[in-house]
C-alpha cells in the first residue's frame, strides 16, 4: 500500500522553520545564507497542505540555529513561520516569528533621497502599516516599502556577502 506521507529522514540537531508562506522557502534558504554549499541536511518542502495556512513551505536546517537578526528578517518575508529548535531529534523550542510596531536597523529606505541614506547619523526607521500583506513607513521620508522591495534587499546582500 502507498504511503500517504514521504519519508525523510530526521534531523538530530538544528532549526524547522515551518508554516513558512507558501512560495518563500528559497528565499528563506537565502537569507540564512545558504543557498550554496552548506555541509548538513537541508530539507525543503513546498507546497504541503496545511490546516491553518491552506499551503505552507518547510525548511530544515541540520547543525544550525539562527540569530535574532536572521528570525526579524524571516519575519518580514514569512509572518507565519514558526521556529522549531531542534535537539536529539526533539523539538525543545517552539517560537512564532514576530513583526515589531517600529523596526529600525534590519531594513534600508528605498528613497536615495531619504536622510537615513546620507551620511547623517541617523537610524532607518520604519513604522508598520500592515502585516500582512506588509507595508512600512519610512519615519523621515513617508516612502512605503512592501515585501517585494524588502527581499531585494535582502538578497542582494546575501549574494554580496
Ligand atoms: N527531528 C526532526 N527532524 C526534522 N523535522 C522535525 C524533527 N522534529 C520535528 N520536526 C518538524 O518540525 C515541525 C514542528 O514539529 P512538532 O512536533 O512541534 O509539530 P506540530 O505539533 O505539528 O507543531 P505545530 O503546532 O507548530 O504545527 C514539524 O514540521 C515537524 O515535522
Ligand atoms: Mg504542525
Ligand atoms: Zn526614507
Amino acid at each position: 500500500m502507498a504511503r500517504k506521507t514521504l519519508r525523510v529522514s530526521k534531523i538530530k540537531e538544528g532549526t524547522v522553520i515551518d508554516h513558512v508562506t507558501s512560495g518563500y522557502a528559497l528565499d528563506v534558504l537565502k537569507i540564512l545564507g545558504i543557498a550554496g554549499r552548506w555541509d548538513g541536511v537541508v530539507t525543503i518542502a513546498m507546497n504541503v497542505p496545511s490546516q491553518k495556512l491552506g499551503r505552507k513551505d518547510i525548511v530544515k536546517v541540520e547543525g544550525r540555529e539562527l540569530s535574532a537578526e536572521e528570525v526579524n528578517k524571516i519575519a518580514l518575508i514569512a509572518p507565519s513561520a514558526t521556529i522549531n529548535i531542534i535537539r536529539g531529534y526533539k523539538v525543545v523550542n517552539k517560537q512564532r516569528v514576530q513583526i515589531p510596531a517600529v523596526i529600525k536597523g534590519t531594513i534600508k529606505c528605498a528613497n536615495p533621497a531619504c536622510i537615513s541614506n546620507s551620511n547623517e547619523p541617523v537610524q532607518p526607521t520604519f513604522y508598520v502599516k500592515c502585516r500582512e500583506p506588509l507595508i512600512l513607513e519610512c519615519h523621515y521620508c513617508g516612502r512605503l516599502m512592501e515585501k517585494s522591495d524588502v527581499l531585494e534587499q535582502f538578497l542582494a546582500k546575501a549574494s554580496s556577502a
